[in-house]
């Protein structure tokens, strides 16, 4: 089958940018200082090779305005990755996977099935968030609990096939330093 051409990302070009949507009503309204989107930007810092840039947004736990932020970041700011942490959880207003849902074409539910289970080793709570991932376009989300202890547990279980994702999907190549994080291509797409 033919795969995509892989679309190299150098120095010289626009860093890729890459949107951080933390979910939170107390965030939101500035009682609460973010720390989980600031824990997936430095994540993201430590393993991406490729020049990026965050597009940051602070949302209250509404599906409407988690929905409009991830179309934002995928449609107009033209995020190949956008992240989310918090509202993936089994409380009345936890509705980060609905949002998500409704942003999306089609829902990836393997990172949400990997995701749980590397973090069953860490706690047993795990169980409780109902994290995804989908696409949008050219664009992969992926849903992070809120606990910033959770962003690492998370990213480092799952981010060996992002890249190769979002090339699947039409986006750029996104480079790893294997030392944190080792991104898996099939031998076929590998140069
Ligand atoms: N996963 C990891 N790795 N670490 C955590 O601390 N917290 C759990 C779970 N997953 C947690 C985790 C808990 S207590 C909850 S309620 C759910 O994520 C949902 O969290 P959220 O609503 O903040 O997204």
């Amino acid at each position: 089958m033919d795969q995509p051409a892989r679309r190299l990302h150098t120095d010289r070009m626009k860093p890729v940018p890459i949107g951080i949507i933390t979910v939170s009503d107390r965030a939101n309204r500035g009682e609460y200082v973010d720390r989980g989107g600031p824990a997936v930007q430095t994540w993201l810092e430590k393993a991406l090779v490729t020049p990026w840039t965050a597009v940051t947004r602070i949302v209250p736990d509404e599906t409407p305005a988690i929905t409009t932020a991830i179309s934002e970041l995928c449609d107009g700011a033209t995020c190949p990755l956008v992240i989310t942490t918090g509202g993936t959880g089994p409380a009345p207003r936890d509705v980060t996977p609905e949002a998500t849902e409704e942003a999306c074409s089609r829902m990836l539910p393997g990172f949400g099935e990997l995701m749980r289970n590397v973090s069953l080793k860490v706690v047993p709570t795990a169980i409780l968030s109902r994290q995804t991932a989908g696409i949008r376009g050219k664009s992969l989300i992926i849903n992070l609990p809120g606990n910033p202890s959770a962003i690492a547990d998370c990213l480092n279980g799952v981010f060996a096939a992002v890249p190769y994702g979002i090339e699947l999907i039409g986006g750029p190549a996104l480079e790893t330093d294997p030392a944190v994080i080792e991104a898996f291509r099939p031998a076929h797409a590998r140069r």
